[in-house]
């Protein structure tokens, strides 16, 4: 399987940094940022990356089971999170999910027609504090109310750039 020289380039980084039997840890790794080349995990990927860490295809398939930001289906150009976990749920995050499926048109892990926003309810993300959260791709909007939240779909629905949609704050990672 071939990537672009710029992911080649992260896979060996990641690779140089664990000791020969300890190659197992840059699976979690190289499948999030393959998956951002690929759109999607795909068999082929999973023995690819099983055969560069020195596992087996079966063990890779088992992490991606695992994990919630691994996805074997492409997603949408902006994969929006919504997290109903109990800090989110207390003030708000069930009311964000059903106002996101309402508004899109659609549930749990399914994308627009157009392929440009998908949907996902998710667990805790670990930014409680700034609850209720929702991330798009790589970046947080904590404190979202209703309204911004209205803004932050409209905007992607219509072909914005996250960081082009006023009045939503984003928290990049
Ligand atoms: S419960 Fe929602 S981010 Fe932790």
């Amino acid at each position: 399987m071939t990537f672009s020289p710029e992911l080649e380039a992260r896979f060996e980084k990641f690779l140089a940094k664990y000791p020969a039997d300890r190659k197992r840890s840059a699976v979690i790794p190289m499948l999030v940022y393959a998956q951002d080349e690929t759109e999607a995990i795909t068999q082929e990927l999973i023995e690819e990356v099983a055969k560069r860490c020195g596992v087996t295809p079966l063990q890779v398939d088992e992490v991606v089971g695992f994990y919630s930001m691994l996805h074997k289906k492409p997603q949408g150009k902006y994969h929006v999170q919504v997290c109903t976990n109990i800090s989110c749920l207390l003030v708000g995050g069930e009311e964000l999910w059903n106002q996101a499926c309402h508004k899109l048109g659609i549930g749990h892990k399914q994308t627009s027609a157009d392929g440009r926003v998908s949907l996902e309810e998710v667990e805790c993300m670990g930014a409680c504090s700034w609850a209720p959260a929702v991330q798009v791709n790589y970046d947080f909007y904590h404190f979202v109310t209703p309204g911004q939240l209205d803004k932050l779909l409209d905007g992607l629905a219509a072909g914005k750039k996250p960081e082009e949609i006023a009045d939503v704050k984003k928290v990049s990672c």
